[in-house]
């Protein structure tokens, strides 16, 4: 085996498909769709050497889309030998004109760009699409293939894209302009499946348990016998899984610090105290740092800033901590996958630095060990659950690492943060007897930096407003406001003017993602 070659990669990649990525934002999503068909997938670089690729036995390959033209200078090539490694390919978008291109077929700017849905034709179903119904598509593209590849034949068209849909049954390569793997596209999982099963003959039977034993692996391999390991440790259900899957590769080499930097919402810090360490018995340092974070955040206001000084003093107190362990080389975090690609890879956009990942300082001295990076939040629910993980962290909503902090607009101070913890703890309370705490991606307030008249009692007042956001989402890189019933919302409005002192409005967020983020800073 090649020395570099990932171990837990060479141990799952024999029976499942690979997906090459050509810089989408869609290339983890392809390889998520294919797991949900119970086969395994995983990322792989455009540039890994295809003996590489073939020491790890894949069934199949799937070429991503990318947001390049193949005519650009920077365009990511496609080696020609990934199409001659004797397996299926299934290039879409990018990657399907990257083959086109790669086997001698045309390319061009035809003026008749597509994005969004758009009406398909389906010329043959003799292959592929023997099981796609469909009759429209998501499109996302500029660039269309105009003349196949010679021995392909065309199996679909749009309006803009003479070649929508193209395969060669005798080589077993395919291609389609538009993108089965996002929901838009009906019966694209059908289409994903037609390749899993028909051309590459895999067989349905990987789950997200099979992480564990992966990971397990994977960390071994990255500590050794003898390194110890500090942990993130955040409370939320990523840092947990992830400070599990640590604990089960390397037992009390394992000591989570918790750095508790009092922009937690109420409660919280206690609920860590309990799972980990009366629970799961892991190691567990709490380090209550809420007014060093407090002085160090006075007078700030701009958001990357603010991230920026969480992120910093997140892990300089991890660095302290650690010292007092005595060496320690690593670190785990709970990073998933939304994360990573929202602080930008290389080639997708950077839209925000999350503290977890573009936050970190460049002088730190410790190693990441992120066993999550590859995975989504319901896959890493299921492993929460399979390994234990009580129920009420298995299921609790995502919360960012910068916590209130990025939900307070403008300066944090203990008072302010006072008001939005009081106010997102009754959300909180009403949104769960309501029923609906699963439903939502995530529920919160935010304290805006304004204010407003207002009249209570007698009394004119002048306070803060609050505002609601309730998103539901499957993967926090799209979502929608959450139309919550107005009975709920009547309450909650009610229970926090009443309650909560230096509010005296309550407002509702009713922007989806995009445009909107889904935090507000
Ligand atoms: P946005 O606001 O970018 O958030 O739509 C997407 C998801 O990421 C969470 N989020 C973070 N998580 N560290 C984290 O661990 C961060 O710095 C961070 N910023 C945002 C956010 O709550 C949502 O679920």
């Amino acid at each position: 085996m090649t020395a570099h070659l990932d171990p837990a990669l060479a141990q799952a990649a024999p029976g499942g498909v690979l997906v090459v990525d050509f810089g989408a934002q869609y290339a983890q999503l392809i390889a998520r769709r294919i797991r949900e068909c119970r086969v395994f997938s995983a990322v792989i670089p455009h540039d890994m050497p295809p003996e590489e690729i073939a020491e790890l036995h894949p069934m199949g390959l799937v070429l991503s889309g990318g947001p390049s033209s193949v005519y650009a200078a920077e365009a990511p090539g496609l080696n020609p030998e990934f199409l001659r490694l004797g397996i299926p390919v299934l290039g879409i978008c990018y990657g399907m004109q990257a083959m086109t291109q790669a086997l001698g077929g045309t390319v061009e700017r035809t003026g008749a760009a597509e994005f969004g849905k758009t009406d398909l034709s389906v010329l043959s179903r003799a292959g592929l699409l023997r099981e796609f119904p469909a009759e429209t598509c998501w499109m996302s593209h500029n660039d269309s293939v105009t003349r196949p590849p010679d021995g392909f034949s065309v199996s679909a068209q749009t309006a803009g894209a003479p070649v929508a849909a193209m395969e060669d049954a005798e080589r077993r390569l395919y291609g389609v302009q538009f993108h089965p793997e996002v929901v838009h596209t009906p019966f694209g999982t059908d289409l994903l499946k037609a390749f899993l099963f028909d051309a590459c003959d895999c067989t349905p039977t990987w789950t997200p348990v099979h992480v564990i034993e992966d990971q397990v692996e994977r960390i071994r391999a990255q500590v050794g016998d003898t390194e110890h390991v500090i942990c993130a440790l955040s409370g939320g259900v990523d840092s947990a899984v992830a400070a599990l899957l640590v604990h089960k590769a390397v037992g009390d080499r394992l000591t989570c610090i918790f750095v508790d930097h009092g922009l937690l919402r109420q409660g919280e810090a206690e609920q860590v105290e309990e799972a980990f360490g009366d629970h799961f018995h892991v190691p567990l340092i709490h380090v209550k740092a809420k007014d060093h974070f407090l002085s160090e955040l006075a007078g700030v206001t701009d958001p990357e800033t603010k991230r920026k000084i969480i992120g910093r003093e997140f892990i300089r107190t991890f660095e302290r901590e650690s010292a007092t362990l005595g060496g320690v080389r690593f670190l785990v975090q709970g990073t998933l996958y939304s994360d990573v690609i929202e602080s930008g890879s290389k080639h997708a956009d950077k839209i925000k630095s999350h503290h977890n990942v573009g936050g970190l300082p460049e002088d730190m001295a410790v190693e990441l060990v992120e066993p999550l990076r590859q995975l989504f939040k319901d896959e890493v629910r299921v492993v929460g659950a399979e390994l234990g993980l009580p129920e009420k962290m298995v299921w609790r909503q995502p919360f960012p690492g910068p916590g209130l902090a990025i939900r307070i607009i403008g300066e944090v101070t203990a008072d302010r943060l006072e008001i939005l913890r009081r106010a997102d703890y009754v959300l909180q309370e009403e949104v769960r007897r309501a029923g609906l705490y699963r439903d939502l991606w995530q529920s919160f307030a935010v304290l805006p930096a304004v204010k407003s008249v207002g009249v209570q009692g007698d009394e004119r007042t002048y306070a803060y407003p609050v505002v609601i956001r309730a998103v539901t989402s499957d993967d926090a890189m799209t979502a929608d406001w959450a139309r919550l019933p107005y009975d709920l919302l009547e309450r909650v409005s009610n229970r926090i003017i009443n309650e909560v002192p230096g509010v005296n409005r309550v407002a509702l967020d009713i922007t989806s993602k995009p445009p909107g983020t889904i935090e507000w800073e």
